[in-house]
């Protein structure tokens, strides 16, 4: 099965809003967007199964505006320890996670990941604030983040996953998702959306993405997250290609993991955890391999440079991420070893993540190519690992 990541129809209602006009709909004192903008928002939380939706115009300022509203709801109801909250996070994950926590005032800290999905293991005490991000794709199978005051799923890159036949996204008090051009579906580049059944959290919501002091009087802050007109009716027509996305991510994935050569393991997923694989997270055996992962990236990227050629190369630290073509790393150490995170390394670090930054091999191979693109990944993968063992 191969399918183009877009179409005509993508391309058309571009066209139409272009010539229509209407870029930015409904911005009024009580925005909630325009004709497009609301519809996506209605799509979107039929889909994951939640009673309302909030688009933004990133998944990192879907976090930062999750924090702050949380803050002021809680703090309206006088829990004056929401001024700077106590914010858990999985010491592996994207670093808007902690950057939009510091950034809305709340306190970091870092949590361990579990071993096999990679995805954060639940805080020992009770968290005020609890943030775990289905990495990849994953996810632990358990919905055991209770006993958090304020729960914010992290999906930016598991739309589409399932524990137990339920959208993540659907548990918590709010939940995040990115639009950018890397994630199963984008509103053209970047995008990001909220996800919430607590009617007061999204009004809150509402007000901190358009100006709430100063276009509907709230005695909070607010600013400019708003997603276009172009961008929602872009991501409505991606969402209606959504079971035909995750149906190639999953089947290609599989196709991967079963074809995957010894030295190279595949990721665990739990049997009530539907992966929406967004990334195929392996795992690296130098021992068995007889290399260093750096050695052995060295010569995969030899062996692949004419497939790497082909696509232009993106500036973001000399990875191609455009093209979905990548292998690589991933994240290159646990988060409180980055200088801006480090006051907040835990006594004794976070094993497991710290374990995963070293061997982990990160796949996109799988993303929107053909058959035979994926197979001659695989069999360059062998050669290579081949031209190693002895
Ligand atoms: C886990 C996680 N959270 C948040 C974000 C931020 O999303 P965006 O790039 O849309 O700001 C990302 C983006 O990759 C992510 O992977």
């Amino acid at each position: 099965m191969f399918m183009k990541r877009f179409d005509k129809k993508e391309l058309e209602v571009v066209k139409q809003i272009i010539e229509n006009g209407e870029y930015l709909s409904g911005f009024t004192t009580t925005f909630r967007g325009g004709e497009n903008v609301q519809k996506f928002e209605k799509d979107f939380a039929r889909f994951i199964g939640v009673k309302y939706a909030i688009s933004v115009n990133s998944g990192t300022a879907a976090l930062l505006i999750s924090f702050k509203a949380i803050m002021e709801y809680a703090l309206s109801q006088n829990k004056k320890k929401f001024k700077n909250p106590n914010i858990h996070l999985p010491a592996c994950t994207f670093t808007a996670d902690p950057s939009a926590a510091l950034m809305a005032g709340g306190k970091i800290i870092f949590e361990d990941i579990n071993k096999k999905t990679f995805c954060m293991t639940p805080p020992k005490s009770k968290s005020m604030i609890s943030v775990p991000t289905y990495l990849l794709g994953n996810a632990n199978g358990s919905d055991n983040f209770k006993k958090a005051d304020f729960l914010i799923e992290d999906c930016c890159q598991a739309l589409g996953t399932e524990i137990n036949g339920k959208k993540v996204g659907s548990f918590g008090d709010l939940s995040i998702f990115s639009f950018q051009e890397t994630k199963h579906i984008t509103t053209l580049g970047e995008g990001g959306m909220i996800c919430s059944n607590n009617e007061e959290l999204i009004d809150i919501i509402a007000g901190i993405r358009n100006h709430a002091e100063f276009y509907s009087g709230k005695k909070f802050l607010g600013g400019n997250f708003r997603m276009t007109e172009i961008q929602a009716a872009f991501g409505i027509v991606q969402l209606k290609k959504i079971k035909k996305i995750l149906k190639l991510f999953r089947k290609n994935a599989q196709f991967v993991i079963k074809n995957l050569p010894s030295g190279i393991s595949a990721p665990h997923t739990p049997s009530n955890v539907n992966n929406s694989f967004l990334v195929i997270g392996c795992l690296y055996n130098e021992k068995e391999i007889g290399a260093s992962r750096a050695n052995f990236l060295e010569k995969l990227t030899q062996n692949r440079s004419h497939i790497l050629k082909k696509d232009k190369k993106s500036d973001i630290k000399g990875i191609n991420m455009k093209s979905g073509k990548l292998i690589s790393t991933g994240y290159s150490s646990p988060l409180y070893e980055i200088p801006m995170y480090k006051k907040f390394k835990p006594k004794n670090g976070c094993p497991n993540a710290k374990k995963f930054t070293e061997v982990s091999l990160w796949m996109d191979i799988h993303k929107f190519r053909p058959h035979d693109e994926i197979k001659e990944e695989l069999e360059i993968l062998t050669k290579t690992i081949n031209q190693f063992k002895k």
